[in-house]
């Protein structure tokens, strides 16, 4: 600590906290580590220092919150600097997938397809590009990457985080930080911590033992503070009664003394909820305003109820990462040029890296050349480039899969199947009839309309709401006085992104779903004009445009030699989905398309794990994600062979809504009267499978190559780094090819703890010619053997003989060794 230092008061509220988190609160020897890391970190920069003692009182307090930006780029975020110091603004983007501003940038494949590819390498390259732009497209911090755990298979914003296992995940957050910052932009890890769903996200309150967490949702952020990261971001949910933005345990306790944080903490937007708890509790930047850290902080330090000495720390902080990125002292590193090619480039490897290829029977795919194809379903015609909410990115362009198919098929034909913008109504349906295709309302004026509508059917149908602008600017329908589109609270409602949210023209669209009843109903629209004028139209999808849309579908798929039909599942920030089945009239679509051709591929631009009653049907089935604006190409080249599908699982696929880890448990997933309970405990994703004997769709780690590969020869023997763990790989087959084996290693018998039955220890992505053999040698960190000990509040290493299995996924174990683990135990701090 320098001299200027405040001391602060002990941390009476984490003694008295008294919780499980509270106790995983450094003790003992690890507190005495974190001093001793104190004392010999360098003095905080001198240029920070002085900067400290000539900045004022209301100086600081603009640092420590957003504010609106004089000059915006799009982009989510800024903190004002203070000019006259030279301590320049801070400008703040998104995120996971590509740097999210006004103007164009690469939108990369989703983070999940990313983490499909196992290859930390491929993930440094994917945080170069995105360190790059954000760096051109003049921002300095980027609001990323996301490193959640996939916890529960309905969590909206599972395409924009990694996985569920927490190796996976800390391996591919730490080479992409380096990535990231390497280029000169401050990463930061989000969203710390729990943040596993979207349902409730502002207010769920996660209860989880002290042992789980640490061994599942914090590896990952432990890994992005251990590989640098700049800053962190504040969950919005609470923890164990806590929000987590004033959590004490876990922004200092853990943070900052267990793991030796040295960036600044952020709060997710609008995630902090006081003034003094907050900053008390390791808070340092309250984003995007100054609700709590604005003019509220101001009085509380003049009134005396903040010791300033706290806001200092908090500007320290953000002062010293400023420092470190070279945005201090008056000549910032200039900005390079964005290098869109560079870009495509490693948005097309990485979606054909982590293409998943889960089934491919009867010689479905490679695809030949020169055939009749059918392609089927709305993301063939019009690519799902990205998921909705901060991860949406806006590229120059992005191609369809039916522009990236044609030039290799004889013929191509294309039928929607599954239709989600409506059809027009029948011209009489309305009296007074009014253009439902293209109802123009003039700029300032107000257009109404009284009459009825006329419905055919008895059956649920959909109504579709196109209109321009946003949910305020929304038309009113009311239907027999109900009001049909109301403008929801919160946030979700303005996400953009994905399929769904637009239509194909840019116009905003809503659905409602609803079964009036034959016969004639009283209907009455307002719509405002606004400033520019507006647009909106009405369409419906009911059953017997679905069924007309369907076959169509069976008519080309009957009349192509191939089938490549794209189902899609929308996910958005801000919300769950509410089953693993893909939505809509796609199962059935699925059903009919593959009973009029069996060799039919089904592609998948889904977010997570989906349910498939009709895999048994299809000829092959490659989960794609959103695979960012080059998916085109790259799913095409993994459809002709061209490479091969090298992608593999990173969550397990269940069987249906109710084999799975938060399944027919309410207080596991969604939780009960706002708490929710982690019971599965340290068996999050495969590992409940696993314990619970289980037997999923798809086991974590499955993936198919068009080869096919032998392992052989195990060996595994303790050394001063861990356990070398080695084997043989064969490519057996005529192509060469993408191979993934991972290691999993059984639990410590000297351990009095319940161990998952396997965790994954490791795994090696290689590239193998036909006939090739290669000796791979894969090393397991003394941490991933080892437990937290919740008495000792510490890692212990399981010691004694390990059982280690090699196998092409969790369900696939093709080996098996042992190994003797013993001490000493080097895997703590
Ligand atoms: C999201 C964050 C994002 C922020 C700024 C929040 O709603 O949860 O992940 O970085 O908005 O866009």
């Amino acid at each position: 600590m320098s001299d200027t230092a405040p001391r602060f008061p002990r941390r009476s509220a984490l003694l008295l906290l008294g919780t499980a988190i509270a106790a995983a609160a450094p003790s003992g020897v690890s507190r005495a580590r974190a001093r001793a890391r104190d004392a010999a970190a360098p003095r905080p920069a001198r240029r920070v220092d002085g900067l400290l003692a000539r900045l004022t009182l209301d100086e600081k307090i603009s640092l420590l919150h957003g504010a609106t930006d004089p000059d915006p780029l799009g982009q989510a975020g800024y903190v004002p600097g203070v000019k006259r110091l030279g301590i320049p603004p801070l400008r703040l983007a998104d995120g996971p997938a590509g740097v999210r501003v006004t103007r164009h940038a690469t939108a990369l494949p989703a983070p999940v397809l990313l983490a499909s590819t196992f290859d930390p390498d491929l993930a440094r390259r994917y945080g170069q590009v995105i360190g790059r732009e954000g760096r051109a497209l003049g921002q300095d911090v980027l609001l990323s990457p996301m490193v959640n755990l996939i916890r529960t298979p309905y969590a909206g914003r599972n395409f924009e985080t990694f996985s569920e296992d927490p190796l996976l995940s800390a391996h591919l957050v730490a080479a992409e930080i380096e990535g990231i910052q390497g280029e000169g932009l401050v990463a930061t890890v989000k969203h710390f911590a729990l943040n596993n769903q979207e349902r409730d996200r502002m207010s769920v309150d996660v209860r989880v033992d002290e042992r789980t967490l640490h061994e599942t949702e914090l590896r990952g952020f432990e890994a992005a503070v251990a590989a640098g990261t700049g800053a962190v971001m504040g969950a919005y949910n609470k923890v164990d009664g806590t929000f987590a933005c004033e959590h004490e345990a876990l922004l200092t306790g853990i943070l900052r003394e267990r793991w030796g944080f040295t960036g600044f903490v952020m709060s997710d937007w609008s995630a902090a909820h006081s003034t003094r708890a907050s900053l008390l509790a390791g808070l340092d930047l309250e984003m995007p305003d100054g609700t709590h850290f604005g003019t509220a902080l101001a009085t509380a330090v003049r009134d005396g109820g903040v010791p300033e000495a706290y806001v200092d720390r908090a500007v320290r902080r953000i002062l010293t990462v400023m420092d470190r990125f070279g945005l201090l002292g008056g000549s910032p590193p200039p900005r390079p040029d964005r290098d869109a090619r560079a870009g495509a480039a490693v948005a097309r490897e990485v979606a054909e890296a982590g293409a998943t290829l889960l089934r491919n029977v009867r010689g479905t795919l490679p695809l030949a050349e020169g055939t009749t194809v059918a392609l089927i379903g709305p993301t063939a015609a019009r690519p799902l480039v990205s998921g909705g909410g901060s991860a949406h990115v806006v590229p120059e362009h992005a191609d369809s899969p039916l522009d990236a198919v044609r030039p290799r098929a004889a013929r191509v034909t294309w039928a929607l199947g599954e239709d989600a913008f409506g059809k027009p109504f029948p011209a009489d349906a309305f009296d007074p009839a009014f253009d439902t295709e293209a109802q123009r309302v003039a700029a300032g004026r107000t257009w109404t309309y009284e009459g009825t509508l006329t419905v055919a059917e008895d059956e649920e149908w959909t109504l579709v709401l196109h209109y321009t602008g946003t949910p305020p600017h929304r038309p009113r329908v009311l239907l027999d006085g109900e009001d049909l589109f109301p403008v929801a609270p919160g946030w979700s409602e303005y996400f953009t992104g994905g399929l769904l949210t637009h239509a194909e023209d840019g116009l905003s669209v809503r659905r409602r779903t609803l079964k009036p009843g034959r016969g004639t109903h009283r209907l009455s629209v307002t719509a405002q004009g606004h400033d520019t004028g507006g647009l909106f139209r009405l369409r419906r999808i009911t059953a017997a445009t679905r069924a007309e849309d369907v076959a169509h579908a069976v008519r080309a798929a009957r009349a192509a030699r191939d089938v490549v039909l794209f189902a899609y599942e929308d996910a958005i920030e801000g919300q769950d989905r509410t089953t693993v089945a893909l939505p809509g009239n796609q199962e059935r679509l699925i059903e009919a398309v593959t009973a009029a051709n069996a060799r039919t591929t089904v592609v998948l631009n889904t977010s997570s794990a989906t349910s498939m009653p009709w895999l048994e049907r299809t000829g092959a089935v490659l989960q794609m994600y959103y695979p960012g604006q080059e998916g085109a190409a790259a799913t095409a080249a993994v459809l002709y062979g061209d490479t091969d599908p090298g992608g593999r699982l990173t969550q397990t696929f269940p069987t249906g809504d109710d084999r799975h880890p938060v399944a027919g448990d309410p207080r596991r997933y969604p939780g009960v009267d706002g708490t929710e309970l982690y019971t599965e405990g340290v068996h999050v994703g495969h590992r409940w499978y696993d314990a619970q004997d289980v037997r999923p769709l798809f086991p974590f780690g499955h993936g198919l190559s068009y080869t096919s590969f032998a392992y052989g020869d195990p060996d595994a023997r303790w050394t001063a780094d861990g356990l070398e763990v080695a084997f043989t790989v064969r490519n057996t087959g005529t192509r060469d090819g993408v191979d993934v084996p991972q290691v999993y290693a059984g639990p410590s018998p000297d351990l009095r703890l319940g161990q998952p039955v396997r965790v994954l220890a490791g795994y090696r992505r290689l590239a193998l010619r036909a006939g090739e053999e290669r000796r791979v040698g894969v090393r397991v960190e003394p941490r991933t053997l080892s437990s937290w000990d919740p008495r000792a509040h510490d890692w212990v290493l399981g010691t004694g003989l390990r059982t280690l299995w090699i196998g092409a996924s969790s369900g696939d174990l093709r080996l098996r060794t042992t190994a003797r683990v013993t001490g000493p135990d080097r895997s703590a701090g």
